[in-house]
């Protein structure tokens, strides 16, 4: 692609002249190269997308059995251990490329297949998200720069379900505010965990997660939402992390779905990249993201991507 002129439109699609946007002074995150799909071994199940890129939804019930909630605890567990293990690697100069290439491994060594490996035609085994970049960044040969913030999420499919987690990780020397930001959005995500109870409605998570977030004087991302998971990625159960009027749904022992705020220093709203996936900040200005999947217990939630 060739590089647009200083008053051409930048190529991220934000609508702005290319020297205001990804100009060369810029420190924004520029999409780079991706690199070649990586195979998963014939021996490891794969979920039903897997060959089409094609996710297509069937009913699921809300409420798991014993059987499908005793495999998403070992599931869940593992996605917590590829998602260590990948952090571990974490520092200045490494590409997310090569991050996942290393969580891709860890699935395998696992026996899981990396859940995001063309859902929907995603390229990658994690979503690498740095800065700017809200949620779905594509791993590209861009290394990580000190003072970034980087989030990566981790979804394995093993046993026929799905465990999704996802934390943003320090990369060398970051500056104070914006590990505020990265504190204030775990804790964001700790707050909507507690508000998990049998009975009440969906609605008191995202209450409970913006008065956090916005009483530090941030944002919550309005267009990505946690999820009903199970034997499908993405079930039609929506949970928001805002307060919504609509989420009526009441909370039952059993259930299972994702918390994962992303908490945002300017503007909740989002630009997408012409790649389709990457969503950034209209502002530019840094998000953080923290992601559990969960099952609501008699008297709360049991995180099911903790590690022991
Ligand atoms: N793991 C993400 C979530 O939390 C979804 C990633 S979809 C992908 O829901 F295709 F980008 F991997
Ligand atoms: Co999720
Ligand atoms: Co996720």
């Amino acid at each position: 692609m060739r590089p647009p002129k200083a008053n051409e439109a930048c190529w991220c699609g934000s609508g702005n002249k290319f020297k205001r946007c990804h100009g060369d002074s810029s420190r924004r995150v520029r999409a780079g190269e991706i690199s070649p799909f990586r195979e998963v071994p014939k021996h490891i199940e794969r979920p039903s997308y897997a060959e089409s890129g094609k996710a297509v939804r069937r009913p699921e019930p809300r409420v798991k059995s014993a059987d499908v909630i005793e495999r998403m605890r070992r599931t869940g567990r593992a996605a917590a251990e590829v998602l260590a293990a990948t952090a571990a690697h974490i520092r200045p100069g490494i590409t997310t490329d090569e991050l996942d290439a290393i969580a891709h491994a860890e699935y395998i060594a696992r026996d899981g297949y990396p859940s995001p490996l063309n859902y929907n035609g995603f390229r990658k085994s994690l979503c690498t998200s740095a800065n700017e970049v809200i949620c779905h960044g594509i791993p590209d040969d861009r290394p990580l720069r000190d003072g970034d913030i980087v989030n990566l999420d981790v979804t394995m499919f093993r046993e026929g379900v799905h465990g999704d987690t996802d934390a943003t990780f320090l990369v060398g020397d970051v500056d104070p505010e914006s590990q505020r930001l990265v504190r204030i959005t775990r804790e964001s995500m700790e707050r909507g965990i507690e508000a998990v109870r049998p009975g009440r409605p969906i609605s008191d998570i995202g209450a409970a997660i913006q008065e956090h977030a916005e009483g530090a004087g941030y944002g919550v991302v309005r267009d990505f939402i946690g999820h009903g998971i199970g034997e499908q990625f993405h079930t039609d159960l929506q949970i928001p992390h805002y307060y919504s009027p609509h989420a009526t749904t009441v909370m039952e022992v059993g259930m299972t779905f994702t918390i994962e705020p992303m908490i945002t220093m300017g503007s909740y709203r989002f630009n997408l990249w012409p790649d389709g996936w990457t969503a950034v900040t209209s502002d530019g200005l840094r998000t953080a993201q923290f992601e559990h999947t969960l099952l609501v217990t008699d008297d709360g939630a049991e995180v099911l991507t903790a590690l022991d």
